[in-house]
């Protein structure tokens, strides 16, 4: 018996990184879980994902699908409803950088970013609230960025967006309370994953020594909280901010 037993958790972009972490750890608790992606196939990992969830002994599914696109969006958690019979916990965690100083960032890369990351998270609310409030009862996650809080120069259209995920938490905190469901934010830090692999060893030496717990975040170290905020462990805690981040910012 785990603390989500019984739970349904929706969790986007999570064929690999922080979302599969994410629904490892739940799944560990017992929640079934469907998952989507823009892809669910052998080579960009979610057939993998899904049978590593499978292993764990839940209901487990992997959806394709552009969490950017709303009709799409709406389509899919219908099909998840029918499918799993409730949604108990939703992740909004898909997420891309096109990062760019402002003078040089062009309208593709402030569109693309604000609808992969923000709007995403409009439609998924938009189409699971209804039915989390039949439940009266649901937890909301949306996974932000420290840079949604404190900014980050070169990433003006990835940080906006970020910062809109908090408000978006907050809000619907404060609208849907009354039925029950809790709306709350992650701000990880520094998270060794793909997004930050990629980055020249100088960069990352520069971030870690800003920590003081001198080492990058795993993606366990997301997903710890991200379990605490969908159970009952937090059944009192809505409309927050969680900057999981190695005590980078205080
Ligand atoms: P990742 O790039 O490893 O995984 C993101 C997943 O989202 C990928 O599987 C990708 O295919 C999927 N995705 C992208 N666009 C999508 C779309 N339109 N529809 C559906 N799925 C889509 O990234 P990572 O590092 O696991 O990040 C997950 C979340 O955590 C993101 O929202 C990111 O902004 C956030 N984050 C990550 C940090 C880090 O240091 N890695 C720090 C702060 C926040």
């Amino acid at each position: 018996m785990g603390i989500l037993t019984g739970k349904t958790a929706l969790i986007t972009g999570a064929a690999r990184g922080i979302g599969k972490a994410i629904a490892m750890r739940f799944a560990q608790e017992g929640a079934n879980i469907a998952f989507t992606d823009l892809v669910i196939d052998e080579e960009h990992g979610g057939k993998e994902t899904e049978r590593e969830l499978a292993a764990l002994g839940v209901q487990v599914k992997g959806y394709a699908g552009n969490a950017a696109d709303f009709e799409n969006t709406a389509a899919l958690v219908s099909q998840i409803k029918e499918d799993f019979g409730s949604i108990d916990i939703l992740v909004n965690n898909a997420g891309i950088t096109k990062d760019g100083l402002m003078l040089r960032m062009t309208e593709a890369q402030w569109d693309a970013v604000i609808n992969v990351n923000l709007k995403s998270a409009f439609n998924f609310i938009h189409a699971c609230v209804p039915v989390m409030m039949r439940q009266r009862q649901g937890s909301i996650i949306n996974m932000a960025s420290v840079v949604g809080v404190h900014g980050n120069a070169g990433q003006a259209n990835y940080a906006a967006s970020k910062a809109g995920m908090i408000a978006l938490a907050k809000s619907v905190g404060q609208e849907m309370g009354p039925k029950g469901i809790r709306a709350n934010a992650i701000a990880p830090g520094f998270i060794d994953t793909a997004m930050t692999q990629t980055l020249p060893e100088k960069i990352r030496k520069e971030w870690i020594d800003k920590i003081p717990l001198r080492r990058g975040g795993t993606v366990e170290d997301i997903a710890s909280c991200a379990l605490f905020l969908a159970s009952d462990l937090s059944s009192y805690i809505s409309g927050q901010v969680i900057q999981v981040d190695g005590g980078m910012n205080m």
